[in-house]
């Protein structure tokens, strides 16, 4: 997976070997900043806005300036992508933090924020998306802040570690008996034809996809309720996905030992496949149709 030439900082584009920090920056010793990751599907952004959106959003709650206008940001991406000559499928990666100053833990005086966004190429999980992976559970020792996207990625980075150790692909964090979301993706279970997942709360990070999964569950007249199911209601799933901009929607087959629907990918989760795939343009076209 080759990184870009070219990287964004809050000053200028800059080939990627020029953009350096110092030791004292506050993202890297205090985690003070947020983020995100859009994805790019055959060289072009997709769902840019809502990201850019979420983005402004997590910079408000820590109370930090991003140093772009959102619209100009947009046109600086856009840039990115053209400097860089993205024509497959990649990742933007994009960093706010609260600058490089000498360390405290207070907030500097000054409003300096640093900025740094790149591009990396990624092809899709074609494997995952149409197999399903495996989970393993985990205990969510999590704060309240979860709906930020923060810098702060310990217990989620030592989840997905464990995950990576037992053989799986995903973490699903739990929390007094409830499943909160993944280490890095948002989970649901589907009940008798309803796709259930854990409310927006400040338990867990709004994804991106999981609001377009909302929005495919409206137009395909499938329930979708924001209710957190339990550990015991995963051996009565009909079906399981996770979803992530990363990973798009992925069928989970087995959690623990617990085989989902006979380890198969389940007709809900195809059908809102099949639905991300189309917004997303990338559904096959049949020539002969
Ligand atoms: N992570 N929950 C957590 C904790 C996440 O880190 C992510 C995404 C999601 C899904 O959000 P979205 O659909 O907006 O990607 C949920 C990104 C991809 C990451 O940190 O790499």
């Amino acid at each position: 997976m080759t990184l870009k030439p070219y990287v964004l900082t809050e000053k200028q584009f800059l080939p990627q070997r020029e953009a350096t920090y110092p030791m004292e920056e506050r993202g890297l010793q205090f985690g003070d900043g947020v983020y995100e990751v859009a994805r790019i599907y055959q060289g072009k952004y997709f769902l840019l806005q809502e990201h850019i959106d979420r983005l402004y959003r997590s910079a408000e709650a820590i109370r930090l300036a991003v140093p772009f206008e959102k619209e100009e940001l947009i046109d600086k991406l856009e840039q990115l992508r053209e400097m860089n000559d993205v024509k497959e499928d990649a990742i933007v990666y994009l960093q706010v933090t609260r600058g490089s100053f000498p360390r405290a833990h207070a907030f500097p005086v000054e409003n300096r924020p640093n900025l740094y966004a790149y591009i990396r190429e990624m092809p899709r999980k074609l494997r995952e998306i149409e197999n399903g992976v495996r989970a393993i559970l985990t205990r969510d020792v999590r704060w309240e802040y979860c709906y930020i996207k923060s810098l702060n990625l310990l217990p989620n980075v030592l989840a997905k570690q464990e995950a990576t150790e037992r053989g799986a692909f995903e973490a699903i964090f739990h929390r007094d008996g409830k499943i909160t979301e993944g280490s890095s993706s948002n989970i649901f279970l589907v009940k008798g034809g309803k796709v259930y997942t854990h409310p927006a709360t400040e338990r867990i990070l709004n994804g991106i996809t999981r609001t377009k999964v909302k929005q495919f569950c409206d137009s395909l007249h499938i329930p979708f309720i924001e209710e957190a199911f339990s550990i015991e209601d995963i051996a009565r799933a009909d079906e399981m996905f996770l979803t992530s901009t990363t990973s798009s929607i992925i069928p989970i087959i087995q959690v623990e030992e617990q085989l989902i629907a006979g380890g198969k990918p389940g007709e809900v989760t195809r059908k809102l496949q099949a639905a991300y795939e189309e917004a997303a343009g990338l559904a096959v076209k049949n020539e002969n149709a």
